[in-house]
């Protein structure tokens, strides 16, 4: 038997966040039936691929997943749950916004087996909520937190931002403490990135947005850091932070290179030794797989050295980095021989460090990943 996990792409929202630039419609609704129907038609297209592999985790991300009704939720779980082998210990994940919870959605997503509970909260501050684009206020936020854990969910985790336009060192901190506050299990921080074709990119290019200068995004991310640990929060990866035993699985999955499989619009997928991602349209989407036909757009093999660079790739975004053993497991060869000079110029630049067991950014590295994450692409 082969683990694996399972993405599932909801790509419905009420409305367009101006940082966003996710596969997400403010106005496809009327697909919504057809689309949810595709899901599952699509699974039934790998099915005997998967006869000897274990769902371990599974993501249901978006686009806001929140916005349909629970029914189709589900209705999906369950068709996945009639079909494939289902590890004991399966981790259920769903990205909700709040302000788009009742309970009678929050009682079906428990009675559907969902056991972890993604929200985008970005931040507490009302203003800046507006600013971005969200729909929703901080109060929406206390409210839905307050019905997840009537109904007993016991490991939610919260979406913050920082580095937003306008945004202060004293907003960023008082949005964290507040999340702790609540007793959150998990929190992914992350800071803006500008994406091209946003609201907020075309605002920025008209000189129009006041974002924190560099330093100052930098000491929102350290000063946050370092409260998180003070509050017993073990950060894990670069934006990730979790209540020990929280540390979500889906997500490790992606960073230790594991396989999984993306259903829905535009989702990618590792399988196999293969990448492969979903057209993002979705009348294409819906006519391929109501044709028995896979939605696939594009494909990469994944030879040795491909996989080589991204298992370094995304484990060094780990905080605990690379683990040499299990890099020497699985590639037969030592990680020096390979990076050998990589590290030791990141070594002497101070970017990393090597400490017997794994090669991990340091606090100055965390700043300046990508210049090491770069030097592992060959
Ligand atoms: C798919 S979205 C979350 C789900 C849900 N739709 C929501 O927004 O509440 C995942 C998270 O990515 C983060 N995110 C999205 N776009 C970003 C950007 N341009 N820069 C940094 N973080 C971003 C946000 O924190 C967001 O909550
Ligand atoms: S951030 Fe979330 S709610 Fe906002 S547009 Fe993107 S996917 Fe939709």
């Amino acid at each position: 038997m082969k683990d694996l996990s399972i993405y599932i792409h909801i790509p419905f929202c009420i409305q367009k966040c101006y940082y966003c630039d996710f596969t997400s419609f403010s106005n496809m609704n009327d697909k919504i039936p057809k689309y949810m129907n595709s899901l599952k038609a699509e699974l039934n297209l790998y099915k005997e691929k998967l006869t000897d592999s274990t769902i371990r985790t599974i993501f249901i991300g978006g686009g806001t997943p929140s916005v349909i009704d629970g029914k189709y939720i589900y209705d999906l779980l369950g068709h996945i749950y009639n079909n494939l082998k289902i590890a004991k210990d399966l981790e259920v994940t769903i990205e909700v916004n709040p302000g788009t919870l009742d309970r009678e959605k929050v009682k079906i997503y428990k009675e559907a087996g969902i056991n972890r509970v993604s929200m985008g909260v970005q931040s507490f501050n009302n203003e800046l909520l507006k600013s971005i684009g969200r729909i929703h206020k901080a109060d929406h936020v206390y409210e839905s937190y307050r019905l997840l854990r009537e109904e007993k969910f016991e490991n939610i985790n919260m979406d913050l931002m920082s580095g937003l336009p306008g945004q202060t060192l004293e907003d960023v901190l008082s949005s964290v403490k507040e999340a702790v506050d609540l007793g959150v299990e998990h929190i992914s921080h992350y800071s803006l990135i500008l994406e091209e074709g946003t609201h907020l990119y075309n605002q920025y290019k008209k000189g129009k947005l006041n974002l924190p200068e560099e330093d100052e995004e930098r000491l929102m991310y350290h000063r946050a850091t370092d409260y998180l640990i003070k509050k017993g929060y073990n950060h894990y990866e670069i934006s990730n932070y979790a209540l020990p035993g929280f540390e979500c699985g889906h997500n490790l999955v992606y960073w230790d290179l594991m396989p999984y499989l993306g259903l829905g619009l535009g989702s990618h997928s590792y399988m196999d030794n293969k990448r492969f991602y979903n057209t993002s349209n979705m009348l294409d989407y819906i006519e391929k797989v109501e044709k028995k036909f896979l939605p696939i757009e594009g494909e990469e093999e994944i030879n040795l050295s491909s996989a080589i660079e991204e298992f370094c790739l995304l484990g060094i975004r780990k905080i605990n980095g690379i683990d040499k053993g299990q890099f020497k497991m699985r590639f037969n060869v030592e990680i020096e021989n390979i990076y050998g000079d990589i590290i030791n110029k990141h070594i002497k630049n101070g970017l990393i460090i090597d400490n017997g067991k794994a090669i991990k950014l340091t606090r100055k590295g965390l700043d300046l990943s990508n210049l090491v994450e770069v030097d592992f692409l060959k």
